[in-house]
């Protein structure tokens, strides 16, 4: 097998060679990351075998129900990182505040959510980890919470670990997005899946529908159009996927095409989103525009929106560009909203319009 294919860690030493200055810090870095990884695939493959299934009877910081092995991941991200003395800050999907190192001397920030798609787990359906890492800005001096609030442009790397039938490890260091299936039995991650790219058409979706009668009009109306398949404006049927797992989510959409949205709604009007900017759109958006295909708001890149605060939630569409387009495009657009004869959304539809 070593044969024929290289290591993360070869994989990184050759990037590393563009930048003759690199201290091989980010390289320590990435490789921590997946030091991680590899533990929490093999505490995920227990499965309720070391008693780590079900809750702990707490809600995180998101107000939602923390599992047992969300805390765990979380223990082990902060252990397997702050060791090396790489990173001056984390923030975490499960602490309220991030944890900011006592030295100015690591020279990256990263953003995680250390188990994400955590109501999966009980069900023994794919979980996974997702992270950002940035730069930290200001020399000698330690790290303040506000150092996270930078776009997704500003991305260093960008990855995910998916806990599936394999576990994998798909990373963008900048120069395209690569994927690495674990060898179990040398404990390695080996390059598989070098350079992915998102197929520009699609005839994949992926959305909660229960949330249709809260969703925006340009939403319905691109729905609307996928559903109504053959018969209708897009001329060909449409195939609809939700695991409510957004990292297995993205890793089916760079692997076959498809198109996410868990867009804006008016659901809960005191959330912008579903999903974090920080440590779930941003790094899918690296992840997607590195391999071609588009990560959006809906209304424009999602990399470029100026973060606000730490734990910022926010609407996210990506994947197939010519999907993420369109669905800009709706936005731009007036949309007339549903009348009663449209099939789907009137009063006997399947999707109902919202009374907003
Ligand atoms: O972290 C949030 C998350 O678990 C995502 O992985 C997933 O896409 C989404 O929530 C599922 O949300 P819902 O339960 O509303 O379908």
């Amino acid at each position: 097998m070593l044969r024929q294919r290289i290591t993360l860690t070869q994989f990184l030493i050759e990037e590393r060679r563009r930048f003759p200055q690199a201290s091989g810090s980010f390289n320590s870095l990435v490789l921590s990351v997946a030091l991680a990884c590899k533990v929490l695939s093999t505490k995920v493959a227990y499965g309720s075998l070391m008693g780590l299934h079900g809750a702990v009877g707490e809600t995180n910081v998101q107000g939602e129900a923390q599992q047992k092995l969300d805390v765990l991941a979380n223990e082990t991200f902060l252990h397997c990182l702050e060791w090396g003395g790489h990173v001056r800050g984390m923030l975490s999907e499960e602490m309220e505040d991030p944890w900011l190192a006592e030295s100015a001397d690591g020279e990256y920030l990263i953003a995680f959510d250390p188990l994400d798609g955590s109501s999966n787990i009980d069900v023994n359906v794919s979980v996974g980890s997702i992270f950002s890492i940035l730069r930290a800005p200001g020399e000698g001096r330690r790290a303040v919470a506000g150092d996270f609030l930078q776009p997704g442009t500003r991305q260093v790397a960008a990855g995910y670990a998916i806990y599936g039938p394999a576990t994998m490890f798909v990373l963008s260091v900048g120069r395209g997005t690569h994927g690495f299936t674990l060898d179990p039995e040398i404990g390695e991650f080996l390059l598989t899946h070098p350079d992915m790219k998102v197929p520009a058409e699609t005839k994949e979706f992926a959305i909660n529908a229960s949330n249709s009668r809260f969703w925006e009009a340009p939403v319905r109306r691109y729905v609307e159009e996928c559903l109504a398949g053959s018969t209708g404006p897009r001329g060909r049927d449409f195939n609809m996927r939700w695991i409510a797992s957004m990292v297995a989510e993205a890793h089916r959409i760079l692997t076959r095409g498809g198109v996410f949205l868990y867009p804006r709604d008016t659901k809960d009007p005191g959330k912008a989103g579903r999903l974090r900017l920080l440590y779930e759109a941003n790094p899918v958006g690296m992840l997607m525009e590195q391999a071609g295909g588009r990560a959006s708001t809906g209304m424009g890149p999602m990399l470029e929106v100026e973060p606000t605060a730490p734990h910022q939630r926010i609407g996210l569409v990506f994947g197939s560009r010519s999907e993420v387009e369109r669905i800009e495009r709706y936005h731009a657009e007036p949309v007339p909203e549903p009348d009663s004869d449209t099939p789907l959304f009137n009063l006997r539809g399947l999707f109902r319009p919202g009374s907003n």
